[in-house]
């Protein structure tokens, strides 16, 4: 990226280059731990005058609340909506582009928008002149900004980010964290993922084509069987995206405590979230379990990701 380029942030392969992606978790480090240990929070607010606007078109917990989090411990103002299809002028039938336009004319620093269509986020990024835009989650598409909390955690919790096997499963085909940490850590051959999850929730085809050319080994399964996690560093589940026309899942692929008898005990489980069946409660208790200090990581990782764009 040159120094006048508009530092969008809409696919999870632009954390691919590993200096860049190496600072952002050195960062995110950083402000974990004045998040955490710092006797002066005050000391963060290092963007005070900036704006935020976030733009949610679709309901969210952790990312938009994470995201609001983290431009209040900057210092920055924050204008949003939790509800842009009821609460703008989509409501009256008011094009992306138009919308993407208006928003960017009110200069504001920065722009986090979710949206239900794919590719929806970088429409609005081609119409925002020159205010960053972040994707917190388009459609089936992707989700960039879970995978840096995603690849923090794993850093966090297994020191490296390399050599690891993942076996992801759930709703692959409808949801779009698995498809962004695989566009991240797939880019490494010392990587290997297994993706569980029956047919109509799988890979498609081109889907299958896709990770094919990409350098990390890549299998199916279509049946769950504690075999799949005997080798497993990260054990990553999601849920069915009943929203966007994904059949639920059956039973068999609830992520039940007797089917990781077999992982390592050093291994972790990490989810998303929300939760619904498909990952237990009774998998809290599990010292493997790591998805609420995941959700926890989308604080520090997202104050780091906005300061750097914020500082460009
Ligand atoms: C995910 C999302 O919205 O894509 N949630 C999140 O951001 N943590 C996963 C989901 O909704 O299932």
């Amino acid at each position: 990226m040159t120094a006048t380029e508009v530092p969008h942030i809409l696919s999870a392969e632009q954390f691919a280059d590993d200096a860049f992606l190496e600072h952002l978790l050195d960062r995110s480090f950083y402000y974990e731990d004045l998040l955490t240990n710092g006797s002066d929070r005050s000391a963060l607010a290092t963007h005070a005058g900036s704006i935020l606007l976030n733009v949610f078109y679709e309901p969210s917990t952790r990312t938009s609340f994470s995201f609001r989090t983290a431009a209040a411990r900057l210092g920055m103002t924050i204008i949003g909506t939790e509800n842009a299809g009821e609460f703008s002028s989509a409501a009256k039938g008011e094009s992306l582009e138009d919308t993407a336009r208006v928003l960017s004319g009110n200069r504001p620093d920065v722009i986090v928008v979710r949206h239900p269509d794919n590719f929806s986020v970088k429409t609005i990024a081609e119409h925002c002149s020159d205010v960053p835009v972040i994707n917190a989650g388009d459609g089936k598409n992707e989700h960039p900004t879970q995978t840096l909390l995603d690849v923090f955690t794993i850093q966090k919790e297994l020191g490296r980010r390399d050599n690891l096997r993942i076996v992801a499963g759930g709703d692959i085909a409808g949801g779009r964290t698995i498809k962004s940490l695989l566009k991240l850590l797939g880019r490494d051959s010392t990587n290997s993922f297994c993706l569980v999850a029956p047919e109509h929730c799988n890979a498609d085809d081109v889907m299958q084509q896709n990770l094919a050319a990409m350098p990390a080994g890549i299998e199916y399964a279509y049946e769950m069987n504690p075999d799949l996690f005997k080798d497993a560093d990260v054990v990553y589940w999601t849920r069915t995206q009943t929203e966007r026309g994904s059949k639920a899942l059956d039973g068999n692929f609830i992520l039940r405590p007797s089917l990781l008898n077999l992982m390592p005990t050093n291994g972790i489980i990490m989810h998303p979230l929300p939760r619904l069946a498909e990952l237990p409660i009774e998998l809290d208790d599990d010292p493997r379990a790591r998805y609420f200090q995941q959700a926890e990581n989308g604080v520090p990782t997202r104050t780091a990701l906005l300061d750097w764009v914020l500082s460009r």
